[in-house]
């Protein structure tokens, strides 16, 4: 998720509220998916800065992984010339992505426990969805399963809202947005134990000045950058680190996007691969 612009929220008072909170730590996206595509927007700029590490580092890459692949946005715009699947653990967020991917292998697991018994030559997870994982054992957790399903010199690549960026979110007012009819309204608050609690409201606009509100809580873990290099070195190789202008990221950058490249297929077999 990412806030651009400000403005000024001027919506009538909300009818409703459905609360959506955590299952377990993990967002549901139960409320958030079927205006998910409708709020991120564009998705090019994602899948074009993939396509470019594909392009630079496994160009013949016949396979790819999405890790929490939401609406199936990115993956659509990968299919072409790739072999892809998503995971997801949100079936209002499976759906969207089946509409979007008709005939693409799309399973709801856990992106922390999921075996899906084959080996894929390029991994990625984006759109901060790492930051979605409450523990660092979690992300420690997800790196395994990502060693258990990348094909030997396979690609990983990932990003991640950096501590710096959620603390500037977390000081700064909420973000204020209209699209379409309706109203988004999302505002990061102070970490607890390193966990940026982001809430999100959508006012819907059903007719005239009546609105009905949909409000989830989405927690965001931040990591510092060096803590998240450690714990990948030992089975994957570092091939750049940086923010969304090419420069080299550090924990202030606002994004960071990783590209590492599997040493060697560990030694666990994915199951039936
Ligand atoms: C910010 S969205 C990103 C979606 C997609 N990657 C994109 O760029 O549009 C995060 C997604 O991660 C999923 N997610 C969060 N935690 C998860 C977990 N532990 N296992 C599987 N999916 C998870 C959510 O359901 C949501 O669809």
């Amino acid at each position: 998720m990412g806030p651009g612009a400000t403005g000024a929220f001027r919506g009538s008072s909300p009818r409703a509220s459905t609360a959506v909170g955590h299952d377990g730590g993990v967002p549901a996206y139960a409320d958030f998916a079927k205006f998910y595509d409708q709020i991120m927007g564009d998705r090019n700029p994602v899948i074009e800065r993939v396509r470019g590490y594909v392009r630079r580092y496994l160009p013949d890459a016949g396979s790819l992984l999405e890790l929490g692949c939401g609406t199936g946005a990115v993956l659509a715009g990968l299919a072409d010339g790739l072999q892809v699947t998503g995971i997801d653990l949100s079936p209002q967020m499976l759906a969207a992505a089946t509409a979007h991917l008709p005939g693409v292998r799309l399973v709801r697991a856990d992106i922390t426990e999921f075996s899906l018994g084959a080996r894929f030559d390029v991994v990625i997870c984006v759109f901060d969805t790492l930051n979605h994982l409450p523990t660092f054992d979690a992300w420690l957790a997800m790196f395994g399963r990502v060693d258990a399903h990348l094909a030997e010199s396979g690609l990983f690549i990932f990003d991640v809202n950096t501590v710096g960026r959620l603390r500037r979110l977390a000081a700064a007012p909420a973000y204020v947005e209209d699209f379409g009819p309706h109203t988004l309204v999302m505002d990061v608050a102070t970490s607890e134990g390193g966990v940026f609690p982001w809430d999100v409201r959508i006012f819907e606009r059903v007719e005239g000045n009546q609105f009905r509100l949909h409000h989830e809580l989405i927690g965001e873990l931040g990591v510092p950058l060096a803590r998240i290099h450690d714990a990948l070195t030992p089975r994957f190789e570092l091939l750049e680190a940086t923010d969304t202008h090419g420069r080299p990221a550090n924990d202030e950058s606002d994004r960071a996007y990783f590209v590492y490249r599997h040493r060697t297929a560990s030694s666990e077999e994915a199951p039936g691969g």
